[in-house]
């Protein structure tokens, strides 16, 4: 056998080198360099390879598959985003900030399928027993069989999930907690979460227990520590949303075995998080009608209609290069729907500051919504107020044309539904209609502006 070449791998970032060195060049970290043994694995050359492993059988694309068993939670949204409930020997990571209400979402679900009769262990890194007891308290589950545990070491989780029957369900709240005695690094350290993280997913697949791994979301909005946990799990969902507001969004940004596109609604109560199964009012839940500068978009996450407000402000700036702020949106469309409106539909606006916001905590990621932007920029701009029964929905081009988009039916509907009559968009096709509603249909961005512009000079006189 040929020599074997020590490599050293940083623990904090994974960086491979063949020379030890005190820090790490890759991510700057110091003492973090380990000698690892690579024989007969990936990078000990083709000839270790063969001696280590066995030939399998490989089969052709079709035969025999299995459907994903899942587990329903009985709640409507979560079933949503997960694509029909738990897949039986899946791991899934639900992110989020701090105090975004994480532990109260699972606790829930959990205490929902315990309800059903299967078995159910919470494992809680990161409160004691008596703490997630009050929450259960609170939340009305106290008395659903859920087996809790406080406990961080991965050894003792894993010992303690095999003692009896398989689970159903295991959470681990949260796997930024976790460490494992096979490692040498702090908890919370990349090396920690990724191997404990492994450990716990190869514990699903091996019994069929559904594996929720709770994760930190840090200020860029990553999964604190690694984002190689996301690459290891079948499913990551994201719960997100203004604190100080009291709806929740939990977005699939991942999904094995479902849509990624799907959200679910939460509001978050005095007695846990409740089901929002029509968000669309809630949204316009607070919306002031009479103000210039509040555009109603009708949206579609998912296969289900959204309508949100879209809020502009435009005020002449002081400053040379004017403020641009986005909540909600990207800012980089922003800027185009501006040059667009600059080049294409002469309006002077791009040396006032902007402000623009999804009002409610929404992040809207359709072009379709840059109608609705126009629209709100245009009312701000010449302090005239929109109708408060009109939508917008259509992407605009860079040549100030409007394109139709997707799911216009849909998005009339909802409208429809939610009591608006005049629906703006772009050139349809004839079978997107819905009774009671006008439908204004427009080819460039130009006619929209100066019917905005118009409606406001009528008003002031
Ligand atoms: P929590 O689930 O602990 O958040 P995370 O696990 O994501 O850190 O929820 C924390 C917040 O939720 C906390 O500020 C209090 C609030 N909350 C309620 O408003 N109502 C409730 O019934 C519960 C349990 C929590
Ligand atoms: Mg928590």
């Amino acid at each position: 056998m040929a020599k074997l070449k020590p490599t050293y791998v940083c623990q904090s970032c994974g960086n491979v080198t063949p020379r030890w060195a005190g820090r790490c060049e890759a991510c700057g970290e110091w003492n973090s360099i380990v000698e690892e043994n690579t024989s007969g694995g990936i990078g000990a050359g083709p000839k270790a390879a063969r001696a280590s492993g066995r030939p399998i059988e490989l089969v052709s694309l079709s035969g025999d598959s299995e459907d994903a068993i899942r587990i329903p939670t009985r709640s409507g949204e979560l079933d949503r985003v997960l694509g029909g409930g738990f897949v039986v020997g899946s791991a899934i990571l639900v992110g989020g900030d701090p105090g975004i209400g994480k532990s109260t979402l699972l606790l829930q679900a959990a205490a929902s399928l315990a309800q059903q009769g299967k078995r159910v262990v919470y494992i809680s890194g990161e409160e004691a027993v008596g703490q997630v007891r009050l929450r259960a308290a609170r939340l009305g589950v106290a008395d659903a069989p859920v087996e809790l545990a406080s406990e961080t070491h991965i050894e003792t989780i894993l010992a303690t999930l095999e003692k009896g029957k398989a689970p159903d369900l295991v959470i681990i709240d949260s796997i930024q907690t976790c460490w494992t005695d096979r490692i040498d690094s702090a908890p919370g350290t990349v090396t920690q979460v990724r191997t404990s993280a492994q450990a716990l997913t190869r514990f699903a697949k091996k019994t069929g227990a559904a594996v929720v791994l709770v994760g930190h979301v840090t200020k860029d909005g990553q999964i604190a520590g690694p984002r190689v946990v996301e690459h290891m799990v079948d499913a990551v969902l994201y719960f997100e949303g203004d604190t100080s507001l009291t709806y929740r969004i939990l977005r699939g940004v991942k999904n094995r075995y479902g849509a990624t596109d799907e959200i679910g609604v939460f509001e978050m109560a005095g007695s846990g998080l409740r089901e929002v199964p029509n968000p669309s009012a809630l949204f316009l839940d607070q919306r002031d009608t009479g103000a210039a500068g509040s555009a109603v978009f009708a949206g579609v996450e998912g296969t289900r209609p959204v309508l949100v407000e879209i809020q502009a402000l435009v005020a002449p700036s002081p400053l040379g290069t004017p403020r641009r702020a986005v909540v909600g949106w990207d800012s980089s469309r922003l800027s185009m729907v501006l040059a667009v409106l600059e080049t294409r539909c002469g309006v002077r606006i791009g040396s006032n500051d902007i402000y623009l916001n999804v009002a409610g905590g929404l992040k809207v990621s359709e072009p379709a919504a840059d109608l609705a932007v126009a629209a709100a920029l245009i009312s701000s701009l010449t302090n005239s107020p929109l109708p408060a029964d009109a939508v917008y929905f259509g992407e605009v081009g860079l040549s100030g044309g409007i394109r139709p988009v997707v799911h216009a039916n849909l998005r009339i509907r909802e409208a429809a539904k939610l009591g608006f009559g005049a629906v703006n968009t772009a050139r349809l096709g004839s079978g997107d209609r819905a009774e009671g509603v006008e439908i204004s249909e427009y080819a460039a961005l130009a006619e929209l502006v100066g019917r905005i512009a118009a409606a406001g000079s009528d008003n002031a006189e």
